[in-house]
Formats: C-alpha cells, sequence, structure tokens
C-alpha cells in the first residue's frame, strides 16, 4: 500500500469519525488507500457487532480488505450507496479534492458521485489552501504520446508513474495506465477538470469537484468535521 505523509494516528481518528455515520441497513461505498482502509476495518468492527451493511469497493484493495473485515459486498448493479468514505492525496476548504495516489480514482469517482452522501477522510498534511497535488490521469496505453502533448498544451509537466516491484508502469485495476501530471498551483480546478476530461484516451482524472459532502481531517490530537 502506498504510504502518505500523516501518522497512522490521525488517519485512523479520521476514518472511524466518518465510520460512526455508518447505520445499519446501509450500502457504503469503500474507499481505497491507507486512510479509507482504517474505515474499512472500523466498519468490519461494526458488522461484527451485528450492524447490517454491504461495501461496494473502489478497487481490488478495498475488496481485498473488506472481505478480510467480513463485509458482504455487492456492485453498483445492485445498489446505489447511501454514504461513501474515500481518502484524498490533498483538499482544499471548499471540499476539492486531488485523489488517485493509489491509482483507484476512475472507480472511486463512480463510486463516489454515485453515493447520497460523500464523507472525505484525511490527515492534517493534506490540507491546503490551493491545490498544487500532481494531479493523476489515468489513460489508454495507446494514447500515452497524444495526451502527453495535451497536457504540455495545459501547461501541465506529465510522468508516466513506474511500478516498484515490476518493470515498466503502473497498470490500473482497469488495465490502463497513469501520468502524474504537474501544474503548479492550481487556481481553477473545475476549469482544468473539464479540460482534462475532453482530451480523448484519457478515462478519468483525480481532480474530484462537486464530490464531497463533508471532510473529516484528523490530527494526532483529534479530529475536526466540516461540511463542503
Ligand atoms: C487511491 O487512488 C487514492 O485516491 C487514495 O484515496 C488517496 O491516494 C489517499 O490515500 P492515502 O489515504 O493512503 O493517503
Amino acid at each position: 500500500m502506498k504510504a502518505s505523509g500523516g501518522t497512522d494516528e490521525a488517519k485512523r481518528r479520521a476514518a472511524e469519525s466518518a465510520a460512526q455515520q455508518v447505520e445499519s441497513g446501509m450500502v457504503v461505498g469503500l474507499g481505497t488507500g491507507s486512510t479509507a482502509a482504517h474505515a474499512i476495518r472500523a466498519l468490519g468492527e461494526a458488522v461484527a457487532s451485528g450492524t447490517e451493511i454491504q461495501g461496494v469497493p473502489t478497487s481490488y484493495q478495498a475488496r481485498a480488505l473488506a472481505r478480510e473485515a467480513g463485509i458482504p459486498l455487492v456492485t453498483l448493479d445492485d445498489a446505489r450507496p447511501d454514504i461513501a468514505i474515500d481518502g484524498a492525496d490533498q483538499l482544499q476548504p471548499d471540499g476539492t479534492v486531488i485523489k488517485g495516489g493509489g491509482a483507484a480514482h476512475t472507480r472511486e469517482k463512480i463510486v463516489d458521485t454515485s453515493a447520497e452522501r460523500c464523507l472525505i477522510v484525511a490527515d492534517d498534511t493534506k490540507s491546503t489552501d490551493v491545490l498544487d497535488h500532481p494531479v493523476p490521469v489515468e489513460l489508454l496505453s495507446d494514447a500515452v504520446p497524444t495526451v502527453e502533448r495535451s497536457i504540455r498544451a495545459l501547461d501541465g509537466e506529465p510522468t508516466l508513474r513506474t511500478a516498484r516491484r515490476k518493470d515498466g508502469p503502473v497498470v490500473t485495476d482497469n488495465g490502463n495506465l497513469v501520468l502524474d501530471c504537474a501544474f503548479g498551483a492550481i487556481e481553477a480546478p473545475d476549469a482544468l477538470a473539464g479540460s482534462l476530461s475532453a482530451i480523448p484516451g484519457v478515462v478519468e482524472h483525480g481532480i474530484f469537484t462537486d464530490v464531497a459532502d463533508e471532510i473529516h481531517v484528523g490530527s494526532n490530537d483529534g479530529v475536526s468535521i466540516h461540511s463542503a
């Protein structure tokens, strides 16, 4: 699993705070990453104590963790999530976030936007006034040169994400590749999101605007919750 800057304690506090909002009978979107993993474990404990929920995983990792935690799983064919709990790589106060550090942002966006409410959970190192984290862009492998050109035309610098214990690029759960695209400070995330979506060959990018309903930010001392 990819590691991020914050402490595990801060991530756990944020995730457990969000998991407390899950009630028996709910369908829950299960996010990917080290922070969302804490929520999945907390929900597993709730299931063990009799809470009846069903999970919709956003990745192979989320599915495996949920199975291990004893959470019954369904797909979007079966049910619409009442709530989704998901992590973020960076977030700004209005709830706009950058996701995809674990290359799961395509399925995360599908599940998070289909949920009635989306709770973003993050440690306190992820908050910023203006987003400047490189934006993960999932794309078809044939489209790498043309998408790279389009990203540069948007004043971005694309880097093909490489695998750690495999030669060559990271291949997503969907069989695609990822470009991490540095744009510096992103003053207009909405506009950039639209431009990225319009590039032929792009499957999905990691800018999530108007998706989060509530943000849970954990620190070593506690959790702050605010509406987005
Ligand atoms: C997965 O692709 C991501 O969107 C994660 O939700 C995001 O990278 C946050 O991960 P951590 O909680 O591990 O920092």
